[in-house]
């Protein structure tokens, strides 16, 4: 097996060269002046036959760093690799997993079929908005990988009897699954709607008791901030001990950090699947991709 990583892995090709023992596989990529990219597989002579795992993360700018994806794709196809398996740790797109308004595109579907057809053997993502996404994926496996335990262990050491919230209905499964696999059994749900015209975000909410308390506020992506810190500034009022914000994929778009901040959040936590700003912690993603390739070669 071979890894490589493109302009997106962030690390994470070099992390799992070592974590796993495998070599690297070198990519040149780079923009032609008028802005068209270019990949070229440096050591192109170690691809044909082997299993090639090509990393690469779908955050800003997601467009240039999917159509570099793609170019990676063909080219180790035509070199003639054996199968080649796609590591995508922020799946990009995968909010608009349906025609929410008429006419509009179904993104996510799109972007897996164009995958399937070049040949894409398997497929592994981190805490894809919603799973059944995957079903537009036609190649071999499509894994989404569960960040979960990961988060346990990191906020079981850090905190005590706390309660953990999931600020909408997607978010409900996974701060069910923290709060059980921290070791306690008190999780709130706060629902959300969004204005499908201008993006605005309402929540509902509720009574709910957290004096004293630490809260966990967990999503799988933090982009401008706006949902966490709704619920953040709400619950901060309640006088909780600390409130710690716990996401899968931090974009951190426009002034989103200080905007968390601001609503009360005191330490922020993300996987290293995008890069992150200095005063977030990073939770490792390794060794959860290492895991899944390991399953994979099996
Ligand atoms: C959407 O439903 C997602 O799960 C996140 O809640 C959303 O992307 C967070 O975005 P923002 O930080 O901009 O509120």
């Amino acid at each position: 097996m071979l890894v490589a990583g493109l302009s997106g892995a962030n690390g994470l090709d070099v992390s799992l060269s070592n974590f796993l023992g495998i070599k690297l596989l070198h990519v040149e990529s780079k923009l032609f002046p008028d802005g068209e990219s270019y990949i070229r597989f440096i050591n192109f002579e170690d691809v044909r036959g082997n299993d090639v795992v090509l990393i690469q993360s779908l955050y800003p700018n997601q467009d240039k760093r999917y159509l570099e994806l793609l170019l990676a794709i063909d080219a180790v196809k035509d070199l003639g690799c054996r199968t080649v398996t796609v590591v995508i740790p922020y799946m990009a797109y995968s909010r608009q997993d349906r025609a929410f308004l008429l006419g509009e595109a179904v993104s996510i579907r799109t972007l897996l079929k164009v995958m399937s057809n070049l040949g894409v053997d398997n497929l592994i993502t981190i805490d894809i908005h919603k799973e059944e996404s995957l079903k537009y994926f036609k190649g071999g496996v499509a894994a989404n990988l569960d960040p979960i335990p990961l988060f346990a262990e990191v906020m079981r050491n850090l905190t005590k009897d706390p309660i953990v919230v999931a600020p909408d209905q997607g978010a409900m499964n996974r701060a069910l699954k923290l709060s059980r696999m921290i070791g306690y059994g008190d999780y709130v749900l706060f629902r959300k709607s969004r204005d499908r015209i201008t993006g605005e975000i309402k929540h509902e909410l509720g009574e709910v008791e957290v004096a004293g308390r630490e809260v966990i506020i967990v999503d799988d992506i933090i982009s401008t901030g706006t949902t966490i810190a709704n619920i953040a500034r709400y619950l901060h009022e309640k006088h909780p001990s600390k409130i710690y914000a716990v996401c899968s994929h931090g974009l951190f778009v426009n002034n989103a950090i200080s905007k968390l901040i601001s609503s009360g959040v005191s330490e922020i936590f993300a996987l290293n699947t995008v890069p992150l700003p200095k005063n977030v912690n990073i939770i490792d993603s390794t060794p959860l991709i290492a895991d899944a390739l390991r399953r994979l070669t099996k």
